[in-house]
C-alpha cells in the first residue's frame, strides 16, 4: 500500500486540520501543491459527495496513490437546502460574509423555532490506488442564529446558533469546533475507512 495520502486543497488551515487528525496513520500528507498537482477543477457536482470526487479525481489523474478532497456547505432547510454546493458563491464569490449572514437571516424573517434548523455538511471522498472511490460524509446540527454573533471561525459560523452550547459556531473555541464540526467527524471517519482498507490488504 502507499505511504503518502495527498489532499486536495489549497487552504493551508484545512491541510493543518488534516495532518493533526491524520496522524496516528502514520503516512506522510502532502498538500496537491507539495505532491506538485495543479489540475483545472470544475465543480459542477449537484451534491458535496459529487464535488469532492471531482476535485480528488482531478488531483488523482495526476499523482495516482490515494487523494482525498472535501466538500462543504451549510445547508437550509427553510430555504430547500440553499447556498447548499453554492456556499462559497452564494450571491458572488468577493461578497463579503457579513453581507451573505445578514441577507440569510433577512430571508428567514419571521421564522421561528425549528422551522430555522440548518447543518453543515462534509463530504471527503478518497480515490484508491486502483481508481476506486469511498466517501464519508457528517453534519453539524443546528438552528439560524436571529442576529450574527463571535468573530471565531469563518464563513457562516456566525450564524448556526448551536442549541448544546447556547452559542454560535463562531463563539465556541476551535479545538471545541474541530471535535463536533462536519469536516473533523467526516475526517475521522475517514480515517477509520481507511485503517479498515489497509487491514483488509495486509489479511490478504
Ligand atoms: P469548501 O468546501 O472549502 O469549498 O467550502 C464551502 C463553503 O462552505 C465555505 O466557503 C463556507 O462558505 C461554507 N462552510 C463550510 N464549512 C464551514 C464552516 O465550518 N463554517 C462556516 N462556513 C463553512
Amino acid at each position: 500500500m502507499e505511504h503518502r495520502i495527498v489532499f486536495a486543497t489549497g487552504n493551508e488551515g484545512k491541510m493543518r486540520e488534516v495532518r493533526l487528525i491524520m496522524a496516528d496513520l502514520g503516512m506522510e500528507i502532502l498538500s496537491m501543491k507539495e505532491a506538485g498537482a495543479d489540475p483545472d477543477i470544475v465543480e459542477d457536482g449537484k451534491t458535496f459527495g459529487e464535488n469532492a470526487e471531482i476535485k480528488a479525481r482531478a488531483v488523482w489523474e495526476q499523482t495516482g496513490g490515494i487523494v482525498m478532497a472535501d466538500d462543504s456547505g451549510l445547508v437550509i432547510d427553510y430555504l430547500g437546502g440553499e447556498p447548499g454546493v453554492y456556499s462559497a458563491r452564494y450571491m458572488g464569490e468577493d461578497t463579503s460574509y457579513e453581507i451573505k449572514n445578514r441577507a440569510l437571516i433577512d430571508r428567514l424573517a419571521g421564522v421561528e423555532g425549528q422551522d430555522r434548523s440548518a447543518r453543515f455538511v462534509c463530504n471527503i471522498a478518497a480515490v484508491l490506488p486502483d481508481g476506486q472511490v469511498v466517501h464519508t460524509e457528517e453534519t453539524m446540527e443546528g438552528l439560524i442564529a436571529m442576529e450574527p454573533a463571535g468573530d471565531g471561525g469563518f464563513g457562516y459560523d456566525p450564524i448556526l446558533y448551536l442549541p448544546e452550547y447556547g452559542k454560535t459556531s463562531a463563539e465556541i473555541t476551535i479545538e471545541e469546533k474541530n471535535k463536533i464540526s462536519h469536516r473533523g467527524k467526516a475526517l475521522e471517519a475517514m480515517k477509520d475507512r481507511l485503517k479498515e482498507i489497509f487491514r483488509e490488504e495486509t489479511v490478504r
